[in-house]
């Protein structure tokens, strides 16, 4: 295994602290140009409805000075269609989202919403975004998600990394069976594989390691090790961390 995984730097979390106190700063924009230096090969953002942390303006910054792609996370409403159709990013990851929740919690009902996503996705297609849907290792969700026509999706590592930070290794390992189970069915029906939510140094190994997954998104994880080591460093850590595992011939994994 030596193709070189892509890794995407979740940026929101800078936009957490800087509206937490309502100023300017720390700019997201700035930390983005920053993880494009250390090595990242594309920029998440979510603009979530409440714009709790990313703001419309972040996303024309970030359209503006970005090198790498932008990978625009959205809930699949007629609101922020617009928006990705007037910014046209690389690409367009469709998230679930209740205003209540912390974080993204769940993957995507494709499935059960099948028709009307499919009607959703379609011109985002059309002007180019290649289109992501985050969904859980659960075979329905992907077979839809292929059915309806997305190019990639995005699996949801959460509940693997919280049964990890749990101690419920058992409970970790099955849905890692689960995860490498599904990355390889979506790679064989013809979905691009992206994985993410919650990683960690901790965490990323087997994740990295699946053959068919080529991009991971993190960015909780690295913004709090900022605090501690730069951002910089974070994310060079996480970049050596993935390269690693890439490195090491199958047979050798284990
Ligand atoms: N991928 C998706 C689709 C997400 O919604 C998120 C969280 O915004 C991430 C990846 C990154 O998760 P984390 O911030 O926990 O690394």
């Amino acid at each position: 295994m030596s193709d070189r995984l892509r890794l995407g730097v979740n940026i929101d979390h800078v936009a957490t602290l800087r509206n937490a106190r309502g100023g300017a700063v720390p700019d997201p924009v700035r930390a983005a140009k920053m993880a494009e230096a250390a090595g990242a090969d594309g920029i998440t953002a979510h603009l979530r409805e409440d714009r709790r942390h990313i703001r419309d303006a972040d996303i024309d910054h970030l359209m503006e000075h970005l090198t790498t792609p932008l990978n625009f996370e959205m809930a699949a409403t007629k609101e922020m269609q617009a928006i990705a159709l007037r910014h046209r990013p690389h690409a367009v990851c469709i998230v679930p989202e209740r205003r209540e929740e912390r974080t993204t919690e769940g993957g995507l009902e494709v499935a059960g919403d099948d028709n009307r996503l499919a009607h959703f996705i379609a011109p985002l297609a059309e002007v180019g975004c290649r289109v992501s849907l985050f969904v859980a290792a659960d075979e329905a969700q992907i077979r839809a998600s292929h059915r309806i026509g997305a190019a990639v999706v995005e699996l949801h590592t959460g509940a693997y990394c919280d049964f990890h930070a749990d101690g419920r290794f058992e409970e970790r390992d099955l849905e890692l069976a689960r995860l490498t189970e599904m990355a390889a069915l979506a790679h064989d029906i013809g979905l691009e594989v992206h994985a993410g939510h919650g990683l960690s140094y901790e965490t990323v190994n087997p994740i990295a390691a699946l053959p068919s997954v080529v991009e991971l998104n993190i960015g909780h994880f690295l913004m709090g090790e900022s605090i501690f080591v730069g951002l910089d460093r974070a994310i060079k850590e996480m970049r050596r961390l993935m390269d690693e595992v890439r490195n090491i011939p199958i047979a050798e994994t284990g």
